[in-house]
């Protein structure tokens, strides 16, 4: 696990961008198009601002690339503002010109469920599987929305999210009440089929997670650690939200010396 630390939010979004930029180079060189998976909530979104400009620099290598969202809540329909679809479509498809068609969110609002899940994981499968997944972490360690509990070898499906889970995100609606309480998302199994991931979290607020995610026990009270087995997980985080690691040191050391064959954290100049 490669962990980056940063003394700024916009310094995290450079370097986490700079790493997909490189994944995405890479997979082109092998002669596939490359599958991003995505992620909703605020952590990424300075990524995506220092992606976007390089994806619509680089159209021969992203011009038919796709993309799979984390999640989706269920019961909201698709055009509501809130809903994952809107989000991504916003944040994602729109800003780094990526055709629509390409673009997939499990679909919350289908009469089915399970078949609505299973079709989302065929779909990555027909793709060819996702070369880099970001992602964001929330306060109580979860990835997507794999709450603590969630099985390590899990598949998209749906889910209960945690009261808590709730009161974080009800800043995107009304009331409590009007944040929706089930969710479909991607399995922690489905997330580690990824062939790269880039995690990203700035603040305080998220120290916790990201001490138990690095350092602590693997174990599904901290979905997150399961990044500890990834063979390519990359974690771009700021100086705060480093505070609760004891090897952070370590971590400046280890990028201020990255040997020749490592560098990527140049990627996007
Ligand atoms: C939601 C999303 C996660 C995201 C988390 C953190 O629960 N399903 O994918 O990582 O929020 O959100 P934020 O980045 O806004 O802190």
């Amino acid at each position: 696990m490669e962990v980056v630390i940063a003394p700024t939010a916009d310094e995290v979004g450079r370097l986490a961008a700079a790493k997909v930029a490189q994944v995405c180079r890479s997979t082109a060189e092998t002669g596939r198009t490359p599958v991003l998976g995505v992620a909703t909530g605020s952590s990424p979104l300075g990524l995506y601002a220092s992606l976007a400009p390089w994806i619509n620099r680089h159209r021969d290598i992203m011009r038919d690339a796709s993309a799979f969202a984390l999640d989706e809540y269920v019961g909201l329909p698709k055009d509501h503002p809130e809903s994952y679809a809107s989000v991504i479509a916003r944040t994602v498809t729109e800003p780094f010109g990526l055709d629509p068609s390409r673009v997939h969110v499990p679909d919350g609002s289908a009469d089915d469920l399970n078949a609505a899940a299973q079709a989302f994981e065929d779909a990555i499968t027909a793709a060819g599987g996702v070369d880099v997944q970001i992602l964001g972490i929330g306060s109580n360690g979860h990835i997507g929305f794999n709450e603590p509990g969630s099985s390590f070898g899990s598949r998209t499906r749906v889910k209960t999210l945690t009261e808590q889970t709730r009161r974080d995100n009800q800043r995107f609606f009304d009331s409590l009440d009007a944040v929706p309480t089930h969710c479909l998302t991607q399995g922690l199994g489905t997330i580690m089929d990824a062939r790269h991931v880039v995690l990203v979290a700035q603040g305080a607020a998220k120290a916790d997670a990201i001490a138990a995610l690095v350092e602590g026990p693997v174990t599904a009270s901290c979905p997150a650690s399961i990044l500890q087995f990834h063979r390519h997980a990359t974690i771009v985080i700021t100086d705060d939200a480093a505070s609760g690691l004891t090897a952070a040191a370590h971590n400046h050391y280890q990028l201020d010396n990255l040997p020749e064959v490592q560098r990527w954290t140049h990627e996007l100049e």
